[in-house]
């Protein structure tokens, strides 16, 4: 007895399951750890190379070109950006690596899935603007289950790069200027994304991006140096990260940035000794699009060789796309250049998230026609509640909206009225354009049987071409209202779209003072993936609403704000600045020495529009500010409620912001700083009371520039909405 009992020890100890021959890392009831081990060691150092390569699949799905597709796919490939929508053919290519390959290791296939799948929500920017937590997970398990049924299994979202400068494109894609509310959106995302099993057949795998630091490219220029203070990278850049790497995300993304000298994708210190040693992030990073052979542009590496041992040895697992770490291993290895283990370290990780995510079990998915798959009722509606919660009224003259019963004809025009494009923004995943409900699609709906809607474009986004202003000047005078819908291409914002003005083109501005001429009641929408310079017409008109980049029921959702079926309750999580030259101007900035000096001479200090702004159809008074304390220590909590009222006819969701101030500290402190915030419903006439627990240790502390947590003693003041109460920590 004792000998067999030795011989199936012996046997497991070497992978073998005696009782079941079967080998251990296809024994789905071996823990995770020992399948990883076990595979890893049956693994050859050219099968070990493949895992941490990325390649593209499905430039071109031309059914014609299939089968080069196919057979450019190595069955050994560890990762895929999986540009196809087809089931089948993900089902072909997974079978090629399972059947055809040594060790059947399933591919990962990842795709960009930032604010959506073929449902698409609105931009991340638009999202934050909602301060709808909840919804934002929502939208996420959405785009998961679609993603999942057609072979994706993971998504380069969510981004979490806390936005410092307009003109850069990239604003979009994140969650505003502050970095509580990338960090608490961002772990809504990863939950959304991941639920609570990775396995499950609507999860996919989250990738935090891009780590870190990359929204401080100089200028907004995009992919530009960024000069980022040790400071500035603990209390700004790495907190959302921390925030999603807690959540459980599953892999990081690697920026293409420098870091004051060091580029993020060979930067040990934060992709080792922060996301490793401080947070213990046990996943995988993967680098952004040649991110490793760029480390040569960027000065760092002479040759491919050296990238690629400057990127892995520092942290980076997966090479996307450039092949830098397939063509350089090998000899790298070979001639001991690189440790194998440290190569194998990078496979570990992989492999730890593919037998998370059950991929050896179930590595195929079901061929579901798309109706079933995509575009379902409930992500339709998903998609209209999130896309009206998000857009911001920023004015609103003598309640010109919503729209009143008396108004019989709306005239409705803008190179964004009758578009199904641009109305999706940046990163449309497999958005279609016939998916999409236009404004003009979703006023006509809207207002049937009720207003006229009369439409013609007027003019386009951009160019001279004044010829349709006459015919659009005749349409304004024969309505009661004029809705006007402007803004960007979905270009114009996005990665590499960096503009040095935040104006619109000089005909969209002309257009809109042209319409303000007849003297007929004006209301812009305003679509972009970034704050707009509003100085050419926002005189000139009578209400004006950002409405972001909407996406697929974009235009239903306006229409509803449009009507006051929504009372609009988006807030702004993003500075609008006057103009690109006076930033920056994000809200949490440290105090001047010289408060009122040093402005500018030839413009104004304040913002257009500050954080946290936003109207509605209703007022919220807010009663007084109330603390249970106004001393405590560390380790007791201060208790913070307030009363908010909605005074008005119609029911609204109101968002109370908590913001606390630390004027004295070791290190000076930002002027006020967002610690929590809450959004309810409050029913016309009914109150609703707010609650903000502090917590010294998480709200009141502050990271030196190593990251040490510092808890000082003294002076803070808790505001809200304009109130402020002083107490001491002591
Ligand atoms: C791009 C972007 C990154 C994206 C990746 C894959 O260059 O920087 O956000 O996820 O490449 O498309």
């Amino acid at each position: 007895m004792k000998q067999a009992i030795v011989i199936g020890l012996l046997a497991c100890g070497m992978g073998l399951c005696a009782c079941t021959d079967r080998v251990v890392y296809k024994d789905p009831s071996a823990p995770v750890e020992q399948r990883v081990e076990d595979l890893l060691r049956r693994m050859t150092l050219e099968e070990k190379v493949m895992q941490v390569t990325q390649w593209t699949y499905g430039k071109n799905m031309n059914v014609n070109n299939v089968e080069q597709e196919m057979k450019a796919v190595s069955p050994m490939i560890g990762s895929l950006l999986y540009r196809s929508t087809s089931a089948v053919f993900y089902n072909q290519i997974q079978r090629k690596a399972m059947e055809e390959s040594r060790l059947g290791i399933p591919i990962l296939c990842g795709f960009d899935v930032i604010h959506g799948y073929r449902t698409i929500f609105p931009i991340p920017l638009g999202q934050a603007c909602a301060w709808n937590v909840d919804k934002v997970g929502e939208s996420c398990r959405i785009a998961a289950r679609e993603s999942r049924l057609s072979g994706v299994h993971w998504t380069f979202s969510p981004m979490v790069d806390v936005a410092r400068d307009a003109r850069w494109g990239r604003v979009s894609e994140g969650y505003g200027e502050d970095p509580y509310l990338n960090g608490v959106m961002g772990a809504a995302a990863v939950r959304g994304y991941q639920g609570d099993d990775l396995s499950k057949s609507d999860a996919m795998a989250a990738c935090l991006k891009h780590f870190v630091g990359y929204a401080y490219s100089e200028g907004g220029r995009d992919y530009h140096y960024t000069d980022i203070s040790s400071q500035a990278l603990w209390e700004t850049a790495l907190p959302p990260f921390e925030m999603g790497v807690k959540a459980g995300a599953a892999t990081v993304m690697s920026a293409f940035n420098d870091i004051s000298g060091i580029p993020a994708s060979a930067n040990r210190y934060t992709m080792t000794d922060i996301l490793r040693g401080k947070w213990g992030f046990d996943g995988f990073v993967v680098s952004d699009w040649g991110a490793v052979e760029q480390l040569k542009t960027q000065g760092v590496a002479a040759d491919d060789a050296e990238a690629c041992r400057k990127a892995l040895t520092a942290g980076l697992d997966m090479d996307m796309v450039d092949d830098v770490y397939r063509r350089s291993l090998p000899e790298l290895i070979a001639e001991g250049a690189i440790a194998e283990e440290v190569l194998d370290e990078a496979v570990r990780r992989i492999l730890r998230v593919k037998f998370r995510m059950g991929l050896f079990e179930k590595p195929y998915v079901e061929e579901l026609p798309d109706t079933t798959r995509y575009l379902r009722p409930e992500a339709r509606a998903v998609a209209r509640e999130l896309a009206a919660e998000s857009m911001v009224l920023l004015k609103n003259e003598s309640g010109v909206l919503p729209v009143r019963s008396e108004v019989k004809r709306i005239a409705l025009m803008g190179p964004m009225a009758d578009n199904w494009v641009d109305l999706m923004g940046s990163w449309w995943g497999q958005g279609e354009a016939e998916d999409v409900v236009t404004i003009r699609e979703g006023l006509e709906a809207e207002f049937a049987g009720k207003t006229r809607i009369d439409y013609c474009a007027g003019c386009d986004f951009e160019g001279e071409d004044r010829s349709q202003f006459a015919r659009a000047r005749a349409l304004a005078r024969q309505s009661d209202l004029v809705v006007l819908c402007m803004g960007e291409k979905r270009g114009w914002s996005g990665e590499n779209a960096s503009r040095a003005s935040l104006a619109l083109p000089s005909i969209q501005e002309e257009f809109i003072r042209e319409m303000a001429r007849t003297g007929r009641p004006i209301v812009v929408l305003l679509s972009s993936g970034r704050p707009v310079d509003v100085r050419g017409f926002e005189g000139d008109v009578d209400a004006l609403m950002a409405i972001w980049q909407p996406g697929t029921e974009g235009g239903n959702a306006a229409a509803q704000l449009l009507s006051g079926k929504v009372n609009p309750s988006g807030r702004l999580a993003i500075t609008f600045p006057v103009c690109a030259e006076q930033q920056p101007v994000y809200y949490n900035r440290r105090q001047s020495a010289r408060p009122r000096l040093g402005r500018y001479q030839n413009l104004a200090d304040e913002p257009k529009y500050p954080f946290g702004y936003g109207l509605s159809y209703t007022n919220y008074a807010y009663g007084k500010l109330r603390v249970d304390r106004t001393t405590l220590q560390p380790g007791e909590r201060l208790v913070a409620e307030i009363e908010v009222t909605n005074e008005g006819s119609c029911d609204g969701k109101e968002t109370v912001m908590w913001f606390v101030s630390d004027p004295v500290a070791s290190v000076s402190r930002p002027m006020r700083e967002l610690k929590h915030f809450e959004k309810q419903c409050i029913p016309a006439g009914e109150s609703r009371l707010y609650r903000f627990e502090i917590d010294p240790e998480r709200d009141l502390s502050f990271p030196d520039a190593t990251g040490e947590r510092h808890l000082e003693k003294g002076t803070f003041f808790l505001e809200v909405n304009g109130q402020r109460v002083e107490f001491e920590l002591i």
